[in-house]
Order: C-alpha cells, then structure tokens, then sequence
C-alpha cells in the first residue's frame, strides 16, 4: 500500500464542506484503510480527514502514539488507530482549554487554538455500527479538529491570536 500524498494550502478541496457517506462500500473501506496507513506512516499527524487526502467525503482517521518521559512515565495515552465515518459532535465542554496545534496540510506552522476539553460524539465504524464515544484531553482535541476539516475549516481560522502562529523549520533528512 502507498500512503496517499497530503493536500496542502491553498487548494480548494480544504476549504469545501465535505459530504456524508451514505453507503460504506469497497470504495469507502478502501479509502479508510489507505488513510489509516497514511496517518500511520506520517510521522507528524495525530489524525487526518479525507479532504486532506482530496475527498471530500466524511471520513477521519485518529491515531496518537504512547509518549513517556524521561522517568518512564506516561504521558500520553496511546489513541488507537481509528476511523470515524459521519463523525457527529454532540456536546462540548463548558470548559476550554488553549494549546497548540498544527496541521499536515500547513505542515511546520503551529498556533494556539482554545477548544472545549470534552466532547460526546457519534459516528460509524467501518462496519457500519453507530458509537457513541467520550473524549477527553488530547483525543477530544483531534476530534474537533478534524471535523473542522469536513466544514472546511482550518487550525488557523481559530486561532485564539493570529500574531502567535509560528514556523518552525522542518530538519531534511540528511541520513
Ligand atoms: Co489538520
């Protein structure tokens, strides 16, 4: 399998909002599965939605690697590798937090955005089963995010101040 090649600003496709999927066909599975291997492969992403991967469809893809400190202490949770088809929020948090946040499709810039840090939301597994999920912390963050991309709407519209989005170098790989 080949990793589908990132869209990235300013094409169109980002700023479309993005249809439902009616019917979870080959097509969809095969479509869900190349983006769960693109997240996989990217080593910058904590999800993707199809938009970025040029369709405009209603499909995410989230998926957080454990991260520990020095200690050995865990500091972030592994989120599974996961789709959600149809994502649906239905509630927010009274409760906000601001961190940063970044995309792959403005890959090396990062700004602070403030989101509710709980969410309820329903969605469709791959084989077609509704869910409905709790998410909390990092993983409630991602969510809002990438169903942003399914409205068309970026990291950087929300920023809580545009004087505070920062570009950070990339290092090429030299080895
Ligand atoms: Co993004």
């Amino acid at each position: 399998m080949k990793p589908y090649k990132i869209i990235t600003l300013p094409s169109p496709i980002l700023r479309k909002k993005s249809k439902e999927v009616t019917k979870i066909d080959n097509n969809i599975k095969n479509i869900a599965e190349r983006m769960l291997f693109t997240l996989k492969e990217s080593e910058l992403g904590l999800g993707l939605a199809a938009p970025q991967i040029g369709e405009n469809i209603r499909i995410i893809a989230v998926g957080v690697n454990e991260a520990r400190d020095k200690q050995g202490k865990i500091i972030q949770k592994e989120i599974p590798l996961t789709i959600f088809i149809n994502p649906e929020i239905t509630k927010l948090s009274k409760t906000k937090d601001i961190e940063e946040e970044g995309c792959l499709c403005l890959l090396g810039y990062y700004g602070p955005v403030e989101r509710p840090t709980k969410i309820k939301f329903k969605a469709l597994t791959l084989d077609g089963r509704e869910i409905k999920v709790n998410a909390s912390g990092l993983f409630a963050r991602i969510v809002q995010h990438e169903v942003d991309h399914l409205e068309g709407v970026l990291f950087v519209d929300r920023l809580t101040d545009k004087s505070k989005l920062r570009k950070v170098k990339i290092e090429a790989d030299d080895s």
